[in-house]
């Protein structure tokens, strides 16, 4: 298969890409991927008329990262999607000759227009494109870069990716928008601008700014950068039963380390924070997100699931990178954002599996009933002070390659912690089998709602409104589809069900370039 990667790009390569994704094992099927080539980050998400636009950063070239596209799909149940043209493509000189990073849309009168990172050289500038009526074909403004150089006299350590929100009410309505950066020696910050036509912006200041000499090495370190910062608000009213929320992914000197989030207040040109959370357990393998408020009123958040195998094993398979399914963010009771999967999902359930109530037999039961590559599994357990259950996905029949998800209690009863071990899940030695783990917040009876979605190599974990995503890749895919339950403490099975998922695309190749 390598020979292909050695031809120059173009229609041979390209369409060799999207022909080998599909024949890769570990390569999801209802969660959206691109047709080929790469994909990270979700962008310019929006439900516009009805329509959910899912736009991300797509290379159709090659599995790498290099000169990225943005890619377009659309979807009216946040199930199914459908390929749409290629909405941004590098100029072939100015300001975005070297990528369109990423970016956000926003309704400008009536207009569709998207605010990204254009990138020239090492350097990412914003720039804006107006689109068409139905948001497949889009304009760069000739203005562009609309902001020309990061703010003066700062010392930078990076300058891209938007939250851009209109604000105020009548007369004094004004666009304003936050850039991800971060000043050396201090730490991860948003610069905040405003502008009356996005076109033209002047600069706030910093709206809030880390400390990355604090906790560095941390699951919660902030990091020297902030890349793709959200801000939005969640429940109603401006003081009382409201809470906004800062998200960002920490990153420094190239590496990308997690996303987080700041609870507070955003008032005036400062958010004023309450705390800091960690927004997925799963560090890099949930990064990036983005959120929209749909027409229905509900906070829809994507994220990017990175790949943990080499760069020589995404290029054989012709395609890398996947979307996470679309999660509902809420406000959780302790103050902090519930994460769930969209109940549209449901609707990709097939055969129902259920495993009658009772106290897990053992430290581990196959069940024989469960198998498969494309699951949801729904179980609700209890757990005394000191217990621990486990749900293992993706065992091969002599239990070689076995993923294990773990929810324990401590033995003061009041903590828990969500633990995914990986250390099993391949016997390939240069895939990432790191271990993952979080706090699990549990009332005092101990009750855990877990809901766990396997889809080949994508994994994702939800514990009491907690979430925790990865990638596993078994080496023996076809074999790595048992799955069982075991405790050891006294763990009470209150529901356990299981379905068979089905795939959300076709079987054909999908165009690169739909
Ligand atoms: C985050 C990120 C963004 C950037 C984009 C480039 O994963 O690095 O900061 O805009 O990806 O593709």
């Amino acid at each position: 298969m390598t020979h292909d990667l050695t031809l120059p790009s173009g229609s041979h390569t390209a369409e060799g890409l999207a022909e080998r994704a599909l024949r890769d094992p570990h390569r999801p099927r209802f969660h959206f991927t691109s047709p080929g080539g790469w994909l990270n980050d979700p962008n310019g998400l929006s439900h516009w008329n009805g329509v959910y636009h899912l736009f991300y950063q797509y290379n159709p070239l090659s599995a790498a990262h290099h000169r990225i596209h943005w890619g377009h799909a659309t979807s009216t149940d946040l199930v199914h999607w459908t390929d749409e043209p290629v909405a941004l493509v590098p100029g072939t000189d100015g300001p975005d000759r070297d990528g369109c990073w990423s970016g956000v849309l926003v309704d400008d009168g009536g207009v569709p227009t998207l605010v990204y990172s254009g990138r020239h050289g090492e350097q990412e500038l914003p720039c804006v494109a107006r689109g068409s009526a139905d948001l497949r074909y889009w304009t760069k403004d000739p203005a562009n870069p609309v902001i020309t150089a990061p703010p003066e006299d700062i010392d930078i350590t990076a300058f891209r990716d938007h939250c851009v929100w209109r604000e105020g009410s009548g007369e004094n309505q004004v666009w304003r928008q936050l850039v991800g950066s971060g000043i050396r020696g201090a730490g991860g910050t948003a610069f905040l601008y405003e502008s009356d036509d996005l076109r033209s912006w002047r600069y706030v200041g910093p709206l809030l700014t880390g400390d990355a000499s604090q906790n560095r090495g941390e699951l919660d370190w902030t990091g020297t950068m902030w890349e793709c910062v959200d801000l939005f608000r969640l429940g109603e009213g401006d003081e009382a039963g409201s809470t906004d929320a800062l998200v960002f992914s920490a990153w420094d000197e190239g590496t990308t380390h997690h996303p987080l989030y700041w609870t507070g207040r955003y008032q005036g040109d400062t958010f004023t924070t309450t705390a800091l959370h960690r927004l997925d357990y799963g560090e890099r393998y949930f990064y990036a997100p983005q959120s929209t408020r749909d027409e229905h009123g509900r906070r829809i958040m994507f994220g990017w699931l990175q790949e943990g195998r080499t760069d020589e094993a995404n290029a054989q398979a012709g395609w890398c990178g996947v979307m996470s399914l679309p999660r509902v963010v809420t406000l959780a009771t302790d103050g902090g954002l519930h994460q769930a999967p969209v109940p549209e999902l449901t609707e990709l359930r097939r055969e129902r599996v259920e495993v009658a109530p009772g106290r897990p037999a053992g430290p581990y039961t196959r069940l024989h009933a469960v198998r498969g590559d494309q699951l949801d599994i729904e179980t609700t357990l209890r757990l005394a002070p000191g217990a621990t259950a486990r749900l293992v996905v993706r065992e091969t029949p002599d239990g070689a390659e076995r993923t294990v998800v773990e929810v324990s209690r401590a033995h003061d009863g009041a903590s828990g912690t969500l633990r995914l071990h990986r250390e099993t899940s391949s016997l390939d030695p240069s895939v990432d089998t790191e271990p993952r783990y979080g706090t699990l917040p549990l009332d005092p009876d101990g009750r855990v709602d877990l809901r766990v979605l396997v889809d080949h190599s994508a994994l994702e974990i939800f514990a009491n409104g907690r979430a925790l995503t990865a990638r596993i890749y078994p080496t023996r895919p076809d074999e790595a589809v048992g799955v069982g339950i075991g405790a050891d403490g006294d763990v009470t099975l209150e529901r356990f069900d299981a379905w068979r998922m089905a795939s959300a695309f076709t079987d054909g190749p999908r165009p690169l370039w739909p």
